[in-house]
């Protein structure tokens, strides 16, 4: 087991990453909290794979676990299922030394992080994260969140976990496209911070595919340093953490545009960061080689490339409203190397449908 410590002061945490964690859960827990109650909040088929191995780990402990059982989806992500949790946590006497637990994707740590911000204006909460965006992403940097009907993520905190536990067990029964949209945000971590990392995943795309357990080890923890080292220079997003948006710009706007329902957040992602590669390029950012290396590794990993036939005004008008947009100038991250990216405020609309409308 591999431990990562995220400093940012009083809101430090660790992340542990290894095999057959969920069975020491309880364990880990009592090293650094002792809670008046556990509430689980997970999806209901995810209870199914990993409920009794919770269950009995915390119960090893003293701590019984209640469970909340959450629809799967986006749109669970909402005010009124956040409505419907309020209620439960009532029932439940939940006091602010209850101990909640976020077990499933990045639907349920998003949702119980932000139900953690504000019941009682703050409970402890602990992410295991079980898909692998959820673990090398969403679970860690305490970025918590639910939907508006206008928009994804419109309404949230930052929030910290005080542990974050990563079994790379669970990813064995996570469906093949979900395991390779996560792989989308693996890579960014190379392109952003990391030629090395970048070079392994060149060299082991099929290793990586099988889920060989040395591989996952190293991906996940990699991508995790990563995104805690930006976390730490910059918790909530002034500006340095804008990178972790690499390829997000035109990643959201394809999500948007395909209404959430032809592409996974990572397959976007991917042809995001293809584009905004060749952006780069046209900008003279970065040498030909740059967009050509981003690709084929994406494509080796079995992530899209392409983007389908969508009006390139409606992309360009799209990302106006994309969150890091200021004053609706469209702000972007281009990469100049492999390992090295920038933020460029007012890209010129003309170079962008141009990548948009010439691939
Ligand atoms: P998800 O949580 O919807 O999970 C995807 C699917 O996989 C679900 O059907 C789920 O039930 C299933 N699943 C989860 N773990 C499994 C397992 N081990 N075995 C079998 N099935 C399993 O999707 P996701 O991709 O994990 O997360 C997407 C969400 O994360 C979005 O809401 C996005 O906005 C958010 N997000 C947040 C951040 C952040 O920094 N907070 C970053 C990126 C994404
Ligand atoms: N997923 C981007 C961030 O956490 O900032």
């Amino acid at each position: 087991m591999k431990k990562l410590t995220i400093d940012l002061g009083q809101r430090s945490y660790d992340i542990l990453i290894g095999t057959d964690l969920i069975e020491q859960t309880g364990r880990i827990i009592v090293e650094v909290l002792f809670p008046s109650q556990v509430i689980v909040l997970t999806h209901p088929s995810i209870k199914a794979l990993y409920g009794e191995k919770l269950d009995s780990a915390l119960s090893s402990v003293g701590m019984k676990p209640h469970w909340i059982e959450i629809p799967e989806g986006e749109s669970s992500k909402s005010l009124a299922q956040a409505g419907e949790i309020f209620d439960r946590l009532f029932e439940l006497n939940c006091d602010r030394k209850s101990l909640l637990v976020a077990l499933g994707g990045g639907v349920i740590g998003d949702l119980t992080g932000f139900i953690a911000a504000v019941w009682l204006r703050g409970l402890p909460f602990v992410q295991v994260p079980t898909t692998l965006l959820s673990q090398v992403d969403s679970s860690v940097g305490g970025k918590t969140a639910i939907n508006h009907p206008q928009g994804k993520n419109l309404i949230g905190a930052f929030y910290q976990p005080q542990r974050v536990i990563i079994d790379l067990n669970t990813l064995k029964t996570l469906p093949a496209n979900e395991f390779k949209a996560g792989l989308a945000e693996v890579v960014k971590y190379g392109i952003i911070e990391d030629p090395d990392f970048f070079e392994f995943l060149e060299n082991n795309s099929t290793a990586i595919l099988a889920q060989d357990p040395e591989c996952l080890q190293r991906i996940v923890q990699t991508s995790c340093t990563v995104k805690g080292q930006v976390v730490e220079k910059d918790e909530t997003e002034s500006n340095h953490r804008m990178i972790l948006n690499y390829g997000h710009t035109i990643g959201h706007a394809v999500e948007a545009l395909t209404h959430y329902t032809d592409y996974l957040h990572g397959e976007a992602v991917a042809i995001g960061m293809v584009y905004a590669a060749r952006l780069s390029r046209n900008l003279g950012k970065c040498d030909p080689g740059v967009p050509e290396r981003i690709q084929a590794l994406l494509e080796k990993l079995g992530l899209p490339t392409t983007l389908p036939k969508l009006d390139v005004d409606a992309i360009v008008e799209s990302m106006t409203h994309d969150k890091k947009a200021v004053q609706k100038k469209i702000r972007f991250v281009l990469v100049t190397q492999i390992g090295t990216v920038e933020i460029v405020d007012d890209i010129p609309p003309n170079e962008l449908k141009k990548v948009l409308q010439n691939d």
